[in-house]
């Protein structure tokens, strides 16, 4: 049995925790963290993002020089530095991450209860918050497992190839892994196709291929490729705010009202 979907437990007033993962680089995971949260944000809600991966790619993204930080997400999960205290508040609130997150697998490697660090982290921030949303590293190491133990859902982007599809099984033995021993409800959110080249058939012949090993679980939004994502990250700021009204930021806002009206689709 599943947990119910985010838009039905977003009605409760609780604090959801969505984790985007898949272990496959350069798949669009921080991309889509950035701007589904921003495109929340948009909607009312209030909105966390945790950096959860040492290259620091979506901390960047918001204009912040991971190199300059005093406190990180590494001081969170190995230190027990509140959370609070390393949040900066961009168009969004971020929890930063540095390179020294890249220590943390090993610092926490003894720690009793290593995979629950972040999920307690996140018990101090969950009234602060309608959404928290984690963006992973491209592994499946301590550092995901902790995002998919503290996560109520999942969301998986994945690139339209054929190859990167099949990647997604071994995502989906982590996360029976992840039911099995320490999280029983988490559940995958959707599939999104990200960088989306619709003029090539291997494109569509990738997504028909992905909705027939999915069905439902794939998001009808459809991300395409545009060069736009990677011009807003220079500038710090998402492609909702550096183009508001392209395409680019249109698809993350219906990419939003779909997962916010989900149960519908
Ligand atoms: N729809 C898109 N069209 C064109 N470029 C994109 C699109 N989405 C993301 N990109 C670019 O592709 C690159 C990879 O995206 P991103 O960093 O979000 O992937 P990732 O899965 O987080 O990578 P990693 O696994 O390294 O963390 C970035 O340069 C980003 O700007
Ligand atoms: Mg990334």
């Amino acid at each position: 049995m599943s947990s119910p979907a985010l838009a039905e437990t977003s009605a409760t007033g609780t604090c959801k925790v969505v984790a985007f993962a898949n272990q496959k680089g350069g798949v669009a995971k921080t991309t889509t963290t950035l701007n589904l949260a921003v495109a929340f944000a948009e909607e009312g809600h209030r909105v966390m993002c945790c950096d959860m991966d040492p290259q620091g790619n979506l901390t960047m993204s918001q204009g912040i020089d991971p190199d300059t930080l005093e406190k990180s997400m590494y001081d969170v999960l190995v230190h027990h530095v509140p959370i609070r205290d390393i949040i900066q508040k961009r168009e969004i609130d971020v929890a930063c991450a540095s390179i020294d997150l890249a220590g943390a697998e090993i610092a926490m490697s003894t720690m009793i209860g290593r995979e629950r660090s972040l999920q307690k982290a996140l018990k101090g921030v969950e009234h602060d918050y309608d959404f928290v949303f984690i963006d992973t590293p491209p592994s499946l190491g301590l550092l995901t497992i902790n995002a998919l133990t503290a996560a109520h859902k999942v969301i998986v982007p994945v690139q339209c190839e054929y190859l990167s599809m099949r990647g997604l099984i071994q995502l989906q033995n982590t996360l029976a892994m992840i039911r099995e021993n320490l999280n029983p409800d988490v559940d995958i959110e959707g599939i999104l196709p990200t960088l989306v080249d619709s003029r090539t058939l291997h494109a569509k012949e990738a997504i028909e291929l992905l909705e027939e090993n999915f069905g439902e679980r794939v998001f009808a939004s459809r991300i395409r490729k545009t060069v736009r994502f990677a011009e807003a990250p220079v500038k710090g700021m998402s492609v909702l705010k550096y183009d508001p009204d392209g395409l680019a930021a249109h698809a993350y806002r219906q990419l939003a009202k779909e997962v916010l009206s989900n149960g519908n689709r």
